[in-house]
């Protein structure tokens, strides 16, 4: 968990690099996400419409974003959900410093920013309408307490979206979390795969829709 804590307060101390390739800014960037993770314009376009799918259009209503990162990909999505109340967690100070800023730059105000752990909600039971979990399942150290706390917060009938990397997709992608990522604390095992996560979001929620673009899995469930 410290090593985890640890990787995400230097990225968040670097916050523009991560951004940059979050983004697919620039010509490094785009190398990196296709030779690593298999995504090009088209694929990272479909990446990002899965990972956000499951907010519904003109949500409103208390929804949770956890982990929030810098708020690079989210953010600007949030901005578009004028009715929304927004709850952003994150346990690393400075990636919550960065998002912080982001908000003020996109002038986006009355969201919420609270450090936290995923494992240790500091919310009421079937408090939020919406969850929104972006690139967090795979980071998580205890994953157990993630996927509970979660469930735990949100309403019946409320929507549980967002997505995360599974693993036997793509084989440079399993190596470079393998060797790259999980070494350095970015990820941490254990990881789902397409058919492990469908069986598990299913047994959990009354509707689960699972799909992947290569190794990043996108899912909305309905609790
Ligand atoms: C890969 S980043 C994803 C950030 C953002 N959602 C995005 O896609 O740009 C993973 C984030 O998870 C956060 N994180 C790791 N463990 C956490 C925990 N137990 N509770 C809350 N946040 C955590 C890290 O600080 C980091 O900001």
């Amino acid at each position: 968990m410290r090593e985890i804590f640890d990787a995400y307060q230097f990225v968040g101390c670097h916050s523009k690099f991560f951004d940059r390739m979050m983004t697919r800014a620039d010509l490094p960037a785009r190398l990196l996400l296709k030779f690593f993770w298999g995504l090009d314009e088209q694929a990272y376009q479909k990446f990002l419409t899965q990972a956000f799918a499951g907010i519904p259009e003109n949500f409103s209503g208390r929804l949770l974003e956890v982990p929030v990162g810098t708020g690079v990909l989210s953010l600007p999505v949030c901005k578009n959900l004028d009715g929304a109340e927004i709850f952003c967690v994150d346990c690393s100070d400075k990636m919550l410093d960065a998002a912080k800023l982001r908000a003020e730059q996109m002038n986006l105000r009355g969201v919420k920013f609270i450090l936290g752990d995923v494992g240790n909600l500091p919310f009421a039971d079937n408090f939020f309408d919406l969850v929104l979990s972006i690139n967090g399942f795979h980071v998580f150290g205890d994953k157990i307490a993630a996927w509970s706390e979660t469930r735990r917060v949100l309403k019946r009938g409320g929507i549980f979206c967002g997505c995360m990397y599974i693993k036997g997709e793509n084989c440079r992608t399993d190596f470079f979390v393998k060797n790259f990522c999980e070494p350095n604390g970015f990820f941490s095992p254990p990881y789902e795969t397409f058919a492990s996560l469908k069986e598990f979001l299913s047994n959990r929620y009354s509707r689960a829709e699972v799909s992947h673009v290569e190794s990043f899995a996108g899912f909305i469930c309905v609790k």
